[in-house]
């Protein structure tokens, strides 16, 4: 009995020492590759290793891949710009990583395009509130990355705590990945995001990244952290007034996480017992400003459901060329949430579901749809200049 018990601890011991041995002697990837900031001649290829190590991309038109551009110095978090890239052009790419002692880290190699130029048609995703539900939203990213987008809008909400590193190492990223592989990611901080050094450290955006202007064909993107004060006398404010003032984009949006206007249950008021204030009071303060620079669509999500208003100008249905579309589209994965239980005036289409939104851009029409958590259309609508 003893020889046996000991025997087995010498098994175990060596099984733990050859586990160890192997995890010790290798470079792992924490994060695998995922994009960001795509332009006419660039993309930035991100990815973490579970040591510091070296950086490098090769990439190009064709396998094998003929291209290198790293980054100096050893490092856990990767961050490679890749420049003098062709618009709207599909290339090829991998990471490589190579620590100290020699040990190596590849990734497959992936896809990506370039952004198209001004007069290129294109189509994009737009999901929010990815919070808190694995499986929903790796349904979600397969069926975006079907549609084969151009990039991604995420308004917020990417994780339940940005303070959690593993929500995003083993949350956001793993069941976002069909997608963020090959379609660049262009997010904007939620108030679950908690401005944490972990949101800031993965994402690259144009300083200061609570908000910052992302332009992509003829369509200009504001995306603003609407945790902030964003009051006239705001720097948001201020530099959103001027950004819009400046653009000369045939269609204007803003993206935010907090809703201007919102017809759900209890976020603004409890429906179920008196009034709804039907919008956030710091956000709203955005609204007189999207109405003057004719923005034409608001993005928000934060409600963990879909809805659709009419064009609204000074809080009412007016005419599609006379309004801004306020568009809530938080069914990214977070548990759900309904709207009044009293149709509201502002709100043309509500959906209490898991969903995503697909939108495409050709010259001066545009059409967004939405579909559900069985990629199935629910709602649509085209807009044209
Ligand atoms: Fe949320
Ligand atoms: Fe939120």
């Amino acid at each position: 009995m003893r020889t046996s018990t000991l025997r087995g601890a010498a098994v175990l011991f060596a099984v733990f020492a050859c586990i160890w041995s192997a995890g010790a002697a290798g470079l792992g990837m924490v994060v695998g590759p995922y994009l960001n900031q795509p332009t006419q001649h660039g993309m930035v290829v991100r990815w973490e290793t579970d040591a510091p190590a070296t950086s490098l991309v090769r990439w190009g038109r064709k396998v094998p891949l003929a291209e290198e551009t790293g980054a100096e110095g050893l490092r856990t978090l990767h961050e490679v710009a890749l420049a003098g890239l062709e618009p709207g052009t599909p290339y090829f790419y991998q990471t490589v990583s190579r620590d100290d002692a020699g040990n190596e880290t590849a990734s497959e190699v992936y896809t990506f395009g370039t952004a198209v130029d001004r007069d290129g048609a294109f189509g994009f995703v737009v999901l929010s509130d990815t919070q808190e539900n694995p499986v929903t939203l790796r349904a979600l990213a397969t069926y975006a990355y079907g549609q084969r987008p151009s990039f991604t809008l995420l308004s917020g909400d990417l994780v339940g705590d940005g303070n959690d590193k593993a929500q995003y190492t083993e949350h956001l990223f793993p069941n976002m990945a069909p997608l963020n592989t090959r379609v660049p990611l262009v997010p904007i901080l939620g108030n679950h995001d908690n401005n944490s050094k972990y949101y800031y450290g993965y994402f690259s955006a144009p300083e200061p990244k609570y908000y910052f202007q992302f332009d992509y064909g003829n369509l200009a993107v504001f995306m603003v952290d609407s945790q902030k004060p964003l009051r006239s006398s705001s720097e948001t404010h201020q530099w959103l007034d001027k950004a819009l003032g400046k653009s000369k984009a045939t269609w204007k949006m803003v993206m935010l996480h907090r809703p201007p206007y919102s017809s759900d249950e209890d976020d603004y008021g409890d429906t179920g017992k008196g009034p709804s204030i039907m919008g956030d009071a710091n956000v709203r303060a955005l609204a007189p400003l999207c109405e003057k620079h004719r923005v034409d669509v608001v993005w928000a999500g934060h409600i963990h459901s879909y809805e659709r208003t009419w064009p609204l100008r000074d809080g009412k249905p007016v005419s599609a060329k006379k309004g801004v579309l306020y568009m809530v589209t938080g069914g990214g994965g977070g548990g759900l949430e309904k709207a009044a239980p009293v149709r509201t005036p502002l709100s043309a289409k509500v959906y209490s579901g898991h969903h995503y939104c697909y939108v495409m851009v050709n010259g001066k029409t545009l059409r967004i749809e939405a579909y559900d958590i069985d990629n199935h259309l629910f709602d649509f609508v085209e807009l044209a200049k």
